[in-house]
Order: C-alpha cells, then structure tokens, then sequence
C-alpha cells in the first residue's frame, strides 16, 4: 500500500474545517485592512531563495527541496512566501501603481525539516506583505492586523514577542561585541553553534540546545547597539503598538531565521505546541528586493502557520448558516421536490437531498448525518399545497408551510 511521503498529511474532515475557517478569517481580517489577494507559483528559480533568504540560514542549506527540471534549470519547491512575492512585485513593476502594496497569500511551503508535532515537510502558511513603505507605523499596523486575526480565532494564552535586529551597519558593531561574548564559550557550544559563530553568530541566542542557551546568559543584545535611525524605528513602532493596545513583550534574543530581516522582527508564540509554539512570525525586510536584484523597496510582513493554528482552535463559529435537507418522498414528489432544491439554492442556502430518493427513514438519517437545522418532508400532499412539511431538528417541532415562507426563514435564519 502507498502512503503518504514522511512530512506530508491529507488534510480532511474536522481538520479541514478548522484550515477553511483559519483561512477564511485571515482573509476577512486583511481585505479590510486593504490588502489583496495574490498567488505567485510554487516553485522559483533556486537563486532566489539562496539570495534572498541567505545561504548560511538552516532553510537554505540543509531544508530545501531543489531539483534539475528537464531543461537542466535548478528549481527549488519555495520554502516560504515571501522571496518569491518580492520578486513577482519587482518583475511586475507593482510600485508603478501604488506607493505601498499591500498583499497576502496562502499555500503550501516546503521544508525537509525532522519531522515533529507541528512541522511537517508540506505546510500551509497564511501570509501579508505590505511593500513600498518604510514606517514603523506600518509595522505596528501589520502587528495589530496579527493580534486581530488571532483573537477573531478566539485563541488564548498566546504572546506577542518583538525585537529589532537593526540594520547592516549597526548589526556589524553588535556581531564584533557578541563575537567578543561568544569566542572564550565556544569549547562549550554545539556543533550547530560552531558554524553560527562563523556564518551569523545572533543565531547562536537562538540555539534550543541547554548548555548553549546557559553559555549565552548575559550576551550582548542587538538593541543595546541600535544606531540612531534604527532606535527610533523601533521606538516609534513600539508607540505604534501602544497607540494600538496591543500586548507584547519585547525578547531581546529574538533573531529570525532568515537573513532578509531588518530592524522590527516578531513572533507570535503558544505554550500549547511545545517546541513548535511559534504560530505566526515575521518582520521588516527592506534590503530583500536589492539582495534579488531589484531597486529599493522596503517592506514588512508575517506568515502564519495554518496547521499550527488549526491545532490550537477550540471551535470553529462557522458562519450563521442554516442547513436545509430536503426529503422528497415518492415519485409523484420528484418534480416538484427538485424545483424546491433549486429555489433554495438559488436564494444562496444551503440545501442537500437524496438522489437515490430512498425512504422516509433513509432520508431522515441523512438529514441527522449532515446536521440538517430543518429537514423539509415533500409528499404528495405536500406537492398538492405547494408547500413542505418543515420540520425543525432541534426542537422537533414540524409544521406545513407554503415554500415562500420557507425561503424566507431560510434566508432570514442564515443572514
Ligand atoms: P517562518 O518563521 O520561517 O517565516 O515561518 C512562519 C510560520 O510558518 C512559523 O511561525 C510556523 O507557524 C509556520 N511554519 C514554519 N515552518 C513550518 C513547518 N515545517 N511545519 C509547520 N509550520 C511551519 C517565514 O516563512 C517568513 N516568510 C515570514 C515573513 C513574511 N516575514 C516577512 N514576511
């Protein structure tokens, strides 16, 4: 029997429900903040995500799956979202249109990450890219998007954690003072630490490994080193967030795992996963356009786990729609029966019925299967009043309605 490779699921059943209503509420949420929706396509030439999300990060050197297409082109199946929407805003030439586009996305990423609850090697992320502007008002806007979002999904216990990783030239004060903090504890880092502290020695602060997080105590913080426009960056998005009333906290050892980041980084964490409690996360990136060979453009923005969400949803508020089965019983109701589904349908409610019009029982039971709210019975008497038995499954209750006054109680009850 085949299966399912290592790392991918089929998505089904409740677990698709929770996805559907994950996705459709981050949609409601940004289409009113103004952004609009884009699919940019799965795979990109390698060279993009090598440059775009750095070649010492773990997801380019040891996560991506890359492959020679027939034309002996190096394609890589995209690990994330935001490199391959940068270079659909350059090649599209989008700022000709607007000073700042704002877009979101979603889809599955790939990852050949060790598999766990939570991370998987297909994953769905949700995803917002606000391009063109360079405010931190911008980015606490995106943020405050993020906290809506999540609380429109009624989630609890969750922490809003951000940071600044500044810019090139103030990173370059900080990794010399970190690299004095690190060089004598080396002995004592992890193997992965070693390479960190030659490629990006901030990703050593985000080591899981004890020993490597107990060496670290006390290390040079990237905030303690801001240059003057990048302090003010993150002071006014902090003000942004208070003007906001959004919660955070500020982790001075938050670094991404990403090389594109620039100043505003966060990340958005449950203690519900366990080791993969970071369910949405992202930041400001302006250097990514010139690092893929565009002009500048600066830019801010987040994905969202939709697995990961998924887990920790309680319920679903699926919207106020009222479903009608419709049990036609007989041959002399088919007609009749079937113009009853149509109208319904075409009013926009919900309605199912039986194909193979079996009996009253077998229909019932269908009803009952598809949480019916009012199953309506059409019998020959029924076709004769030009009406339906309209029965209630909550309460029991039934009664004869003409079809009329059932079409507007289906419309009145899904509004
Ligand atoms: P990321 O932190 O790599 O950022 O991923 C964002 C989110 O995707 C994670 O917080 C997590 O919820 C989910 N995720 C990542 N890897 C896996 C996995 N293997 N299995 C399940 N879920 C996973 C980015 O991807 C950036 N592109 C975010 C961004 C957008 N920054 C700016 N704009």
């Amino acid at each position: 029997m085949i299966q399912a490779v290592k790392g991918t699921k089929d998505i089904f059943n409740e677990d698709i429900e929770k996805f559907d209503y994950v996705v459709k509420t981050a949609e409601r949420v940004f289409q009113k903040m103004g952004y609009k929706h884009i699919i940019s396509p799965t795979f990109e030439e390698t060279a993009l995500f090598k440059r775009g999300i750095g070649e010492g990060t773990d997801i380019v050197s040891k996560e991506m799956y890359t492959f020679e297409d027939r034309g002996k082109r190096s394609l890589t199946l995209r690990p994330e979202g935001t490199a391959g929407i940068m270079r659909s805003y350059i090649e599209h030439n989008m700022s000709r249109d607007e000073k700042l586009s704002k877009l979101f996305y979603w889809g599955p990423m790939f990852r050949a990450e060790n598999v766990q609850a939570g991370r998987y090697r297909e994953f769905n992320q949700f995803g917002v890219e606000a391009i063109g502007v360079d405010s931190p008002y911008l980015d606490a806007e995106l943020i405050h998007g993020a906290y809506i979002f999540l609380n429109e999904l009624n989630l609890k216990e969750l922490e809003i954690q951000i940071n600044s990783v500044g810019c090139p030239e103030c990173r370059k004060v900080y990794r010399e003072k970190l690299l004095e903090f690190l060089q004598p504890k080396l002995e004592h880092l992890c193997k992965d630490c070693h390479v960190r502290y030659e490629k990006n020695p901030l990703r050593v602060l985000d080591c899981k490994v004890d020993r490597c997080k107990e060496e670290t105590v006390g290390a040079p913080v990237m905030i303690d080193y801001l240059c003057d426009d990048c302090r003010e960056h993150f002071d006014k998005a902090k003000e942004g967030l208070d003007i906001f009333g959004v919660p955070y906290v500020i982790n001075t050892r938050l670094v991404r795992g990403l090389d594109y980041y620039t100043n505003t980084a966060f990340e958005i964490v449950t203690k519900k996963l366990g080791a993969q409690g970071t369910v949405l996360a992202g930041g400001r990136y302006n250097n990514l356009a010139e690092q893929i060979g565009g002009k500048h453009f600066p830019a801010v923005g987040f994905a969202a786990g939709i697995e990961r969400l998924s887990m920790i949803l309680e319920e679903v508020k699926l919207k106020a729609e009222k479903k009608a089965f419709i049990a036609i019983i007989g041959e002399e109701a088919k007609q009749f029966g079937l113009s009853v589904v149509k109208n319904i349908r075409e009013t926009g409610c919900y309605a199912e019925f039986d194909t193979e019009f079996r009996s009253v029982k077998a229909q019932m039971k269908s009803a009952d299967k598809i949480k019916a709210d009012f199953t309506l019975i059409i019998g020959g008497d029924e076709v004769a009043k030009n009406g339906a038995v309209i029965k209630n499954m909550k309460t029991g209750e039934q009664e004869f309605k003409n079809i009329d006054d059932i079409i507007n109680i289906l419309k009145e009850e899904s509004r």
